[in-house]
């Protein structure tokens, strides 16, 4: 196990350490939007693959030469979940290469199977896969953003590696105050599987308003949802959502500009946004009359 300064940092120190200059980094054409920041930062050749129509990942389309390929599981801003079977698929097929699982959401990930003993997380597969690294954080499902907690969990070869990197640039990344908020965060497992399951809990209501308003909604495993509306102009719905101090995220780039990623809220935020989107579902039919 490694920690670092937020899992940002990790990731960079991750970047600087694995990816070779001549052999591509593979990534989903959707994902986290500081992966193409920090292949630019370290000269690595990142290839994006493209995700299936319905955002799913193939990992047949993985199949090229490659260094390394890293994967949001679950993607965002998707929410959509990565089976291990799909994950031990990549890693067996690309031995020579470094597979990065960016677990920043993994604790909201809930599987179907009604076993709640079944592993989601990819830390399974570690010591049967010693080409796995799996990231995760404080700053989600732990509520802790600015403590800048953030761990890997590998082999020890790719800890050791990663331990020479981050010692080349700052040996000591995390502060006493941070390692005593972290180490009370992970003793005091009633608070953190409470939240997380409201998360959870207000996550499945939010998706079923949202779908009984028109909304497409992604199955989602993380803390927010994505979402298409009705008519697909999600960019006015954005703004007229902003206009009412309801902030949900627009992104606009190819493929995903008629969806918004909407974080889940309290109840009552909840209730707030879909009231409000009720409300200019209202307000649309009266201009169309
Ligand atoms: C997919 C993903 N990975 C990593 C991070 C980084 O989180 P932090 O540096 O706060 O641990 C984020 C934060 O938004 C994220 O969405």
């Amino acid at each position: 196990m490694f920690v670092g300064n937020g899992s940002d940092e990790v990731l960079a120190l991750i970047f600087a350490s694995f990816f070779l200059k001549e052999r591509p980094l593979l990534s989903p054409d959707i994902g986290y939007s500081f992966y193409p920041v920090y292949a630019q930062t370290f000269g690595v050749h990142l290839v994006k693959i493209p995700l299936e129509d319905d955002f799913s990942i193939d990992p047949d389309a993985y199949r090229q030469p490659c260094s390394g390929i890293i994967i949001a599981n679950p993607n965002a801003p998707t929410g959509l979940l990565l089976s291990l079977a799909d994950i031990r698929k990549l890693a067996s097929e690309h031995s020579n290469a470094v597979i990065v699982i960016d677990e920043a959401y993994i604790d909201f990930a809930q599987i179907e199977s009604g076993n709640p003993e079944a592993q989601v997380s990819a830390v399974s597969l570690i010591n049967e896969c010693d080409n796995v690294i799996v990231t995760q954080t404080f700053s989600k499902s732990r509520s802790l953003a600015g403590l800048r907690v953030g761990m890997a969990f590998g082999s020890a070869s790719l800890i050791e590696a990663l331990t020479r990197m981050k010692n080349s640039f700052n040996s000591y990344p995390l502060d006493k105050l941070a390692q005593a908020g972290a180490t009370a965060s992970v003793l005091d497992t009633e608070y953190f599987e409470q939240t997380r399951q409201q998360v959870i809990d207000l996550r499945t209501s939010l998706t079923a308003e949202l779908t009984t308003l028109g909304y497409k909604v992604l199955p989602s495993h993380a803390n927010f949802v994505f979402a298409r509306p009705k008519d697909g102009n999600a960019s006015a719905v954005a703004s007229a959502l902003r206009e009412q101090g309801i902030i949900v995220r627009h992104f606009d780039k190819p493929r995903i500009a008629e969806y918004l990623r909407i974080t889940i809220g309290t109840a009552e935020q909840n209730e707030r946004l879909i009231n409000a989107l009720k409300a200019l579902q209202v307000d649309a039919s009266v201009v169309a009359e």
